[in-house]
């Protein structure tokens, strides 16, 4: 009997826990609540699926799987370029990258009158902040903190597409980003995982509307299924090793977000997780997205990534690549032809199982179904030039861009007064740098934005302070320049009341491979830079960038500094509007900002070590100051921290107060368990006051640590955050009800769970103020 509990406890210690940990099996799951009804959820869809799949051949059936992009190509090649004849075939399921309604319904028109089974097509595209009308990029949104701006945002780029046929984009883009030199941090939402999942439900509910078939609701994707954002080093496309707890603490949440929020699809990354390709991964593709998740969307891969298994080296050849990826689950190639050329015979000798095919098929003919496409195939072409760049919408994208715009310093300058907001005293404006008049380079995604919709920073100043008081010159190009130009740009300087320095990345350097090893101002920038400053004139560094840019010297030596990342149709007039203290900035980093290059990959929501540091003098060399956690060379904290901003009014925060000092972990689990998330466990509270003269839009942000757990925790995680007016001298109290997932982890045994702990609780401004409140929680 004793060598029978001796085996059973061996097998439960040694076998099933390890097993419960690596499939997350048997665990809590975190809050769910995949929508039924609606959309893909949409159960009266099935018997059409179940009806027309009956009729479908094989090859047929492959065809609906099957994706190319017939436009301007987003990737290496184009797959093949025969669609005409291979979509009257049923070859071709869906197709990207066209973006007119005349050729859509042109397309279209062959698929449901010459193919067999008149099988319409999706169509789709990167719409990712705005199709004609170009809002800020997805880190400016972000840096927004405002769901609902994005949710809007999202809906008026879904008006747009689907007026010219598009009912499918390839966004939102919920990678986290802890490393600045991966130049696709400018398409997400920077690195925190309760942000990124407020903003990843907040675009898909603006993408597909409240009901997908609306005819002007897109299907969302919400791409890259998963850790494409830890590429080693900031190498677009690299290898990430990232541990179970990490991923599902860290990188799975905005997924989740925007499978809960009903994401009609999902995208495969390119990346290798811990040796296994993204796009050839049963563990994140099956047992997390469709077993844990309940999934019941097409998977998509990234552009070619099914061939990518030959190169990545799990495949010899592409029979190889396409049973590894279709079986890991995913559900349609992106362009590498590769179903199209092998998935048939795979199945045909039983490689692939037909079920498995059928189940695949079924999820592409739903997502159709689900938009419509059967009774709608085609777009109005009549109403695609008046869907375009609406007054409302372009009023949109200057508001987003003003709510983008994160004040970084506004220090008192020679006359003891903050420059900013510019006083009605300057009279006569210097504008210098490569992006004050740069259309092409305000943008980054948006395809369809054309030049001459877009007002420059050029453009909305002078209107605003006229022609004859503004002196405007380049003083350098982004890359390149000459000391004439440099020279011309300091006596203009000269001649001024004030400067306003223009400068940055162009948009080629931020996005997808596009990856920086140096992090500072290109080409002569910098020079510029110092050259404008030695003027003695008074200076403000607007900074158009993808990613925060490492400028320790500007931050010394400008008196004002914004980061505007690029914000798109209406960066003159969200520009001239902030400067000038129409709108007060109210923007807050998503995003670490490094001090240097070395530090990254840098996050504010990182572990502590057993030697941490505070900020060390990196000059000390004591031996207290030796052993710890540093650089010998630069100090650990970022130039400026997550969550921060500031704004032309000041703000003051009261204690933090709790309504409890305790918590029951078997309580909270008991809440997790029963899924009531919306249950508030505790509230806290935060008086925050606006102390300035100005009316002031305040992020008020909340975080939580826990000690004594079982698995370490950051040293903070966001966990709630709220974006309120205030009037000048006014008092608001800020109260956060926290549900028990606030105070759950991701612990030793992969399980999503509340944990005995010493909890601190934060009130504050961004992520590294505020005063703690602290509770504990008991067994
Ligand atoms: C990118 C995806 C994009 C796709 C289609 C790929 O290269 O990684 O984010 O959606 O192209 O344009």
């Amino acid at each position: 009997m004793q060598r029978l509990l001796a085996a059973i406890f061996v097998y439960a210690t040694l076998v099933w826990q390890p097993l419960v940990a690596q499939t997350g099996k048997g665990r809590c799951t975190p809050p769910a609540g995949v929508p039924v009804g609606t959309g893909i959820y949409d159960l009266s869809v099935d018997a059409k699926v179940e009806a027309l799949l009956r009729k479908m051949t094989l090859e047929e059936k492959v065809g609906q799987l099957a994706q190319y992009s017939a436009g301007q190509p987003t990737g290496p090649g184009t797959g093949r370029t025969d669609y005409e004849d291979m979509i009257a075939k049923g070859q071709i399921g869906a197709l990207l990258n066209i973006a007119t309604a005349k050729d859509t319904n042109a397309l279209q028109r062959i698929a449901v009158e010459k193919s067999r089974l008149h099988v319409p097509i999706v169509f789709g595209l990167d719409v990712v902040n705005g199709f004609r009308t170009e809002f800020p990029i997805p880190l400016g949104l972000a840096s927004t903190w405002d769901t609902s701006l994005v949710e809007q945002v999202a809906r008026a780029a879904a008006r747009e597409a689907s007026a010219s046929g598009i009912r499918w984009t390839f966004a939102p883009m919920v990678d986290i980003a802890r490393d600045a030199r991966w130049g696709r941090m400018a398409e997400g939402a920077g690195e925190d995982p309760f942000l990124g999942s407020e903003m990843a439900a907040a675009y898909v509910r603006g993408y597909q509307g409240s009901r997908l078939d609306g005819s002007d609701s897109i299907a969302a994707c919400a791409k890259h299924f998963v850790g494409y954002g830890a590429a080693e080093g900031g190498r677009d496309y690299n290898t990430t090793e990232i541990s179970e707890h990490t991923l599902r603490q860290y990188y799975l949440p905005p997924f989740h977000a925007a499978v809960n929020a009903g994401a009609a699809t999902i995208m495969s990354a390119f990346n290798v997780i811990n040796g296994v390709p993204a796009s050839a991964n049963p563990f994140t593709l099956q047992q997390v997205l469709r077993k844990e998740w309940g999934f019941r969307g097409v998977v998509d891969s990234d552009w070619e990534a099914v061939g990518e298994l030959i190169p990545h080296g799990i495949a010899n050849d592409g029979p190889t690549a396409v049973r590894k990826g279709f079986l890991a689950g995913v559900d349609m190639d992106m362009t590498s032809s590769l179903y199209h050329d092998h998935l048939a015979q795979l199945v045909r000798s039983g490689q692939i199982p037909q079920e498995r095919l059928d189940e695949s098929v079924r999820r592409v003919l739903r997502l159709k179904f689900a938009l419509g496409l059967f009774d709608r195939p085609y777009t109005d072409e009549t109403r695609e030039a008046a869907a375009m760049l609406r007054p409302e919408t372009i009023s949109l994208a200057r508001t987003a861009a003003e709510r983008s715009l994160v004040l970084l310093k506004n220090s008192p300058g020679a006359n003891n007064a903050p420059i900013l907001p510019l006083s009605t005293d300057v009279h006569d404006i210097a504008l210098i740098g490569p992006l004050a008049d740069d259309p092409p380079n305000m943008e980054l995604l948006a395809k369809l934005g054309r030049n001459e919709d877009l007002i420059s920073f050029r453009a909305a100043l002078s209107k605003h302070v006229g022609e004859q008081h503004l002196f405007h010159v380049k003083g350098t190009g982004i890359t390149g320049g000459s000391e004439e130009d440099l020279a011309a740009a300091v006596a203009t300087a000269g001649k001024a009341d004030v400067v306003m320095l223009a400068l940055g990345e162009d948009t080629g350097m931020s996005g997808e491979a596009a990856s920086r090893s140096k992090l500072g101002l290109p080409g002569r920038q910098q020079e510029l830079l110092e050259k404008v400053v030695a003027t003695g004139k008074p200076v403000v560094l607007i900074l158009f960038s993808g990613r925060p840019l490492t400028l320790p010297w500007a931050f010394e030596h400008v008196p004002s500094v914004m980061a505007a990342w690029f914000p798109g149709i209406q960066s003159g007039p969200a520009l001239v509007r902030t400067l000038f203290g129409e709108s007060n900035p109210s923007g807050r980093l998503v995003v670490s900002w490094p001090r240097s290059v070395g530090q990254e990959p840098l996050y504010y929501n990182a572990l502590s070590t057993g030697r941490p540091v505070d900020n060390a003098d990196p000059t000390k060399s004591s031996s207290d100051d030796k052993y710890l956690s540093r650089y010998i060379d630069e100090q650990n904290s970022p130039q400026f921290p997550f969550g921060y901003g500031l704004s032309y009014s000041s703000l003051r925060y009261g204690a933090t107060e709790l309504s409890r000092v305790q918590l029951k972990a078997s309580s909270l689990n008991a809440m997790l368990n029963a899924r009531s998330v919306r249950e508030t466990a505790l509230t806290a509270s935060a008086e925050v006051t606006n102390t300035g003269s100005r009316a002031a839009e305040e992020v008020v942000q909340l975080y939580v640590r826990l000690q004594g757990t079982s698995v370490a925790q950051p040293v903070r995680a966001l966990k709630g955050f709220r974006r309120i007016a205030l009037a000048p001298g006014e008092t608001k109290k800020v109260a956060f009800d926290l549900g028990p997932d606030a105070f759950a982890m991701w612990n030793d045994r992969n399980l999503f769970a509340a944990e005995p702990a010493r909890v601190s609780i934060w009130i504050s401004p961004d992520s590294a103020h505020g005063t703690v409140g602290a509770v504990e929680i008991v067994p």
